[in-house]
């Protein structure tokens, strides 16, 4: 039986090296093609399988050459994929990922069978999930599923935990309904309107966002690490020096430890702690999947930095 639930987006990841991005109307010259599995929702869903929890995924493939792939290998992860569905006659998600020399990328997504789920499924879903306690969701999908499933979800006393990326400024109607929002700086900007360039800024935007109604709010911010607003109090967790080869899926690496931890009743600032040691293993290696780092990996880093 499942503990926690992800709706959303699974994605081939057809990732480019290249010296440095393209301007308008440039052509630049890359390395050897790479596909990694990737997708936020099914990234986040590998992230939790990987440190220890069982995890449960709905989302939509097609019958293309990556859907059953897809689909195998979240199974091979140990993830409940009994509500990932092969469609016929649809591409499957894929994202063209470019990576410049510093690591830093550029997605451009194709949602292909991402966009086929309907909010009229989500009932049946939930109603299924009656045992897991906790709900994952990204904004991936159609925004009316999203709403579906957050609503829904709160509905039935499940924790709510929102990751808005893409952000939409749709998610400040869901506020209420959510336990925890987990936003990056340019998320952040949309959904509070307030411009984030450093931690003092991105404290004054948290806390917005927590005064519009979300009970916590976490901020990740790269290089200045993470930002925790809970109860009114703010901590501030920095970041751990790495050597950056893809930031690709270090943001779902972050979300998928975050959640495990807090599904195991540690308080908000371990797991934090843990989703920024998780985010820091993952810049390391190339890929979405390929980075999400293993349960022991996170908690050797924790005791390195945060002393066990
Ligand atoms: O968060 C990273 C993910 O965003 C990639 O794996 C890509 O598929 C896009 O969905």
């Amino acid at each position: 039986m499942s503990e926690l639930g992800v709706i959303g987006s699974i994605n081939m990841d057809l990732v480019v090296r290249a010296p440095r991005f393209p301007k308008p109307g440039e052509t630049v010259s890359g390395g050897e093609l790479q596909m990694v599995p990737g997708g936020k929702g099914a990234n986040q869903a590998v992230a939790m399988a990987r440190m220890g929890r069982r995890t449960a995924l709905f989302g939509r493939v097609g019958d293309d050459v990556f859907g059953p792939r897809l689909r195998e290998n979240l199974q091979e992860e140990g993830i409940d994929v009994a509500r990932v569905e092969i469609l016929p006659g649809v591409a499957t998600g894929v994202a063209l990922i470019v990576l410049d020399e510093h690591g830093q990328n550029t997605i451009v997504s194709s949602h292909g069978a991402n966009d086929a789920m309907k909010e009229d499924e989500i009932p049946a879903l939930l109603e299924d999930w009656s045992a897991i306690q906790l709900v994952v969701m990204q904004m991936e999908l159609p925004l009316d599923v999203v709403e579906a499933a957050i609503r829904g979800a709160k509905a039935r006393g499940m924790q709510v935990i929102l990751n808005a990326a893409p952000a939409d400024v749709r998610a400040r109607d869901w506020f209420s309904d959510i336990d925890v929002l987990i936003v990056n700086e340019t998320e952040a900007e949309l959904l509070s309107g307030l411009e984030v360039a450093d931690v003092a800024s991105a404290t004054a935007a948290g806390k917005a966002l927590c005064a519009e109604g979300c009970e916590s709010v976490i901020l990740t911010l790269g290089p200045d690490g993470a930002l925790l607003i809970d109860g009114g109090q703010v901590q501030h967790v920095p970041a751990i020096e790495v050597e950056v080869v893809d930031t690709t899926g270090a943001g779902d690496a972050f979300v998928g430890a975050f959640t495990a931890m807090r599904a195991e009743g540690v308080s908000n600032l371990t797991a934090v702690r843990h989703g920024v040691c998780a985010g820091a293993l993952a810049v390391g290696v190339l890929g979405a999947q390929a980075s999400l780092p293993s349960r022991s990996a996170v908690e050797r880093l924790y005791d390195e930095e945060f002393g066990g």
